[in-house]
């Protein structure tokens, strides 16, 4: 990983942050506590890794509008709703997220359940506005797109096998199936919106998948690797959750070792998607490394 490349991902955050403050709603009315709440979760904190592939994706197929990043703030809304339910008592219990209190501490549960419906609904409000793209068929498949990729299919799927599997189910594929489903396809979205807003050849729009799956995974086993090896405050969420909630993760069966290996070998294969591109892929190319070597 360049250091240009850290610095890119900071602009890209930057921009995030202004686009998210400027499209979020602002505080009004008598419900205006719930504007409140879905601003304290979405503003001031995150990686912003999914706006940033989506970004660069687009990019470098040739797409730098602002509509690019109003679809960018749609999916970290998505995102960060996603967040503010994984931490509820009734899921993960966590009390602190992106270095402050999670949302039904700061607010209480019934906020943080209302704050995130309010950012998944909002997510789509914005997918649907003119500025996004200027053909409504693009702006059309962002939405479904996005509606597979967050649903029972996708990201809610593999939460609920997250929470219900069982000790006797636990084999490499049961793992993977649920981290593809958990977090792969929301990355994986990421990468094909991004693909979308940018025109690529159906080609490239498979290369792209390729790469954003085996990358997705690699993300999702270094997020559970950290669970294990990191340090809380770097990370601002609580460590060694995954062992206490008695969570499948592919640490809990290749080890931290095997874990890593794995990972490496996925990245490096989502690096060998990007050849088509050529040096134009190189942003996407140090995204795997900074995937797989973050310390947050
Ligand atoms: C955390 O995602 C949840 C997972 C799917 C592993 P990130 O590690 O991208 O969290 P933020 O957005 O940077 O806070
Ligand atoms: C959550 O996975 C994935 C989501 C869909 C939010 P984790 O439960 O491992 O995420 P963290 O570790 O709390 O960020
Ligand atoms: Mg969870
Ligand atoms: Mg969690
Ligand atoms: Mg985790």
């Amino acid at each position: 990983m360049t250091s240009d490349f850290s610095i890119q991902l900071t602009s890209v955050a930057k921009q995030m942050e202004t686009v998210l403050a400027a499209q979020l709603p602002e505080p009004a009315g008598h419900q205006s506590v719930i504007m409140e709440a879905m601003r304290y979760a979405a503003l001031g904190g995150g990686k912003r890794l999914r706006p940033f592939l989506m970004v660069e994706t687009a990019r470098m197929l040739g797409n730098e509008t602002e509509g690019v990043f109003i679809a960018a703030a749609a999916l970290e809304c998505l995102h960060v709703y996603s967040l503010v339910h994984d931490d509820l008592p009734c899921m993960d219990d966590d009390d602190v997220r992106r270095g402050k209190p999670t949302v039904h501490k700061a607010y209480d549960e019934a906020m943080a359940v209302l704050a995130g419906d309010g950012l998944l609904t909002h997510a789509f409000e914005l997918l649907a506005m003119d500025a996004v793209h200027s053909d409504a068929n693009v702006r059309l498949g962002l939405i479904s797109g996005l509606a597979k990729a967050g649903g029972a299919h996708g990201m809610i799927g593999g939460q609920v096998i997250d929470i219900s599997v069982s000790e006797t189910d636990r084999d490499e594929a049961l793992i993977t199936q649920l981290q593809e489903l958990k977090t792969g396809a929301l990355i994986e979205y990421s990468v094909s919106a991004g693909a979308s807003l940018g025109g690529a050849s159906i080609a490239q729009h498979d290369s792209l998948k390729n790469y954003a799956r085996d990358m997705g995974l690699a993300f999702q086993i270094k997020d559970d690797i950290l669970d294990v090896e990191g340090d809380a405050e770097l990370v601002g969420k609580a460590v060694g959750k995954d062992e206490n909630l008695g969570k499948a993760t592919f640490v809990s069966i290749l080890g931290l070792e095997g874990a890593r290996e794995k990972a490496a070998y996925l990245g490096a294969r989502a690096k060998g998607y990007l050849k088509p591109f050529g040096k134009d892929g190189q942003t996407l190319c140090d995204t795997v490394d900074f995937v797989l070597h973050r310390s947050h």
